[in-house]
């Protein structure tokens, strides 16, 4: 099973799902990879957001190797997941999409665990350290249920 996290500058919210599903991944030893691309290229190559790499390493995950990629076609045939953080994430995603069973691997990554809703995973990137906290908790809870359901669907 391959994974792709996707926002807008992938140096914020698409890095930290990245390196939470990575850790889950390894915590429940699933065959499952894991990468992530972001739509804007301003900060391409470059390494996650000093407060992102801050407090994911309080939490024991080191993302500070991972580097800002943009989003690419192929990733529609690489990735069998293609998770988006927000509805603008999802508008780009759909701007490139070739077909609907391109668009069927595609979903809001807060769906996990609030079915259905839509809802946004608010981007850290103008705010405080706190942001980046709640982005983080956000993250944990719904990376966790993707795994849980990996586990159960028998991947
Ligand atoms: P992210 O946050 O999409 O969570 O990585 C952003 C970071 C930087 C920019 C936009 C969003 N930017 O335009 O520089």
């Amino acid at each position: 099973m391959k994974i792709l996290m996707v926002c807008l500058g992938n140096i914020c919210r698409s890095p930290m799902a990245e390196g939470i599903m990575r850790s889950k991944i390894n915590k429940y030893k699933l065959d499952a990879e894991v990468d992530s691309a972001g739509f804007e290229s301003f900060h391409t190559g470059d390494a996650p957001d000093f407060r992102a790499v801050r407090v994911m390493k309080q939490h024991g995950i080191d993302i500070s190797r991972q580097q800002s990629r943009l989003f690419r076609k192929s990733d529609f045939d690489t990735f069998d997941l293609i998770y988006v953080m927000d509805s603008g994430n999802y508008q780009d995603v759909h701007s490139v999409a070739v077909s609907k069973d391109q668009m069927n691997k595609v979903d809001y990554i807060l769906n996990a665990i609030s079915p259905g809703s839509n809802t946004a995973v608010p981007d850290p990137y103008y705010g405080g350290d706190d942001g980046f906290e709640r982005t983080y908790h956000l993250l944990d809870k719904a990376t966790e249920k993707i795994a849980i359901e990996l586990i159960n669907g028998g991947q």
